[in-house]
């Protein structure tokens, strides 16, 4: 699938586009089916969106009551953990938005194992199976409205790492994936391929000249790249796919 790609000068310019994006589409989804459901993703490049949104003209325009956030993965720490996605994502936004917690879906790191945050994750996600596009009760998946994306340095994406075992996952809509190599290299709660390729709208932010070569190689023969990086493996089944470039 060829994503619909944009490229920009710099950082901020990409958050605002980006974050003008999400206004729009909140509003839309909102008037259409009463919610926002959007799934934020982890890592550095996305938490100058996130401090983009939380700040006028963004902040006062998006439908906060009506929008409900969840992670696309999340490292297997406490939530205070410096490498916590969600530590991360609240100091850049949550914390200074007028989101209601309850819109607020953390992945669960102070379980037991991460094998139960997964289970347990999972099945927060079937409890909210009503503020999803309604498109999910006949597809058994939750649709997001959008689900924000990251690639790293090896092609991965979420927590769906080169050669893991979750690549093929088809029927659970989380999953553990193993510590991969790439720092922090602990364990991880992600989201499978069903549940990202359903989503309506998925917006990668790829940012640094070291990703390029796997952009262009994914860009040039997505067939052939889908081998090795999962990140090709993205192909909404009736959502638009797009990729920020910086
Ligand atoms: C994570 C992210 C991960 C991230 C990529 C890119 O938990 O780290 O979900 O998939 O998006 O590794 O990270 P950067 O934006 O920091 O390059």
């Amino acid at each position: 699938m060829k994503p619909d790609v944009q490229r920009y000068e710099n950082i901020q310019q990409l958050s605002a586009t980006a974050a003008e994006l999400i206004c729009q589409l909140a509003k839309i989804c909102v008037n259409a089916h009463g919610y926002f459901t959007l799934a934020l993703s982890g890592g550095s490049t996305p938490r100058s969106l996130y401090e983009c949104l939380a700040r006028e003209p963004y902040v006062s325009r998006m439908p906060w009551a009506d929008t409900h956030l969840f992670w696309g993965d999340e490292r297997y720490v406490p939530a205070n953990h410096d490498d916590s996605n969600f530590k991360m994502t609240s100091r850049s936004l949550i914390e200074h938005v007028p989101i209601p917690l309850a819109n607020v879906y953390r992945i669960p790191t102070e379980t037991t194992s991460p094998e139960v945050a997964a289970q347990q994750y999972e099945a927060t996600l079937r409890e909210c199976l009503y503020i999803f596009d309604p498109l999910s009760e006949s597809k058994n998946l939750p649709v997001f409205d959008l689900i924000l994306l990251g690639m790293g340095k090896d092609g991965h994406t979420a927590s769906l790492f080169p050669g893991s075992p979750v690549l093929e996952e088809q029927q659970r809509w989380v999953a553990v994936a193993p510590a991969p190599k790439l720092n922090p290299p602990v364990r991880r709660i992600t989201l499978t391929f069903p549940v990202i390729n359903a989503a309506r709208n998925v917006l990668f932010l790829i940012a640094g000249a070291e990703k390029q070569p796997i952009v262009q190689a994914i860009l040039e023969n997505p067939e052939k790249a889908k081998e090795e990086y999962p990140t090709a493996r993205v192909e909404p089944n009736d959502g638009k796919l797009l990729w920020f470039l910086v």
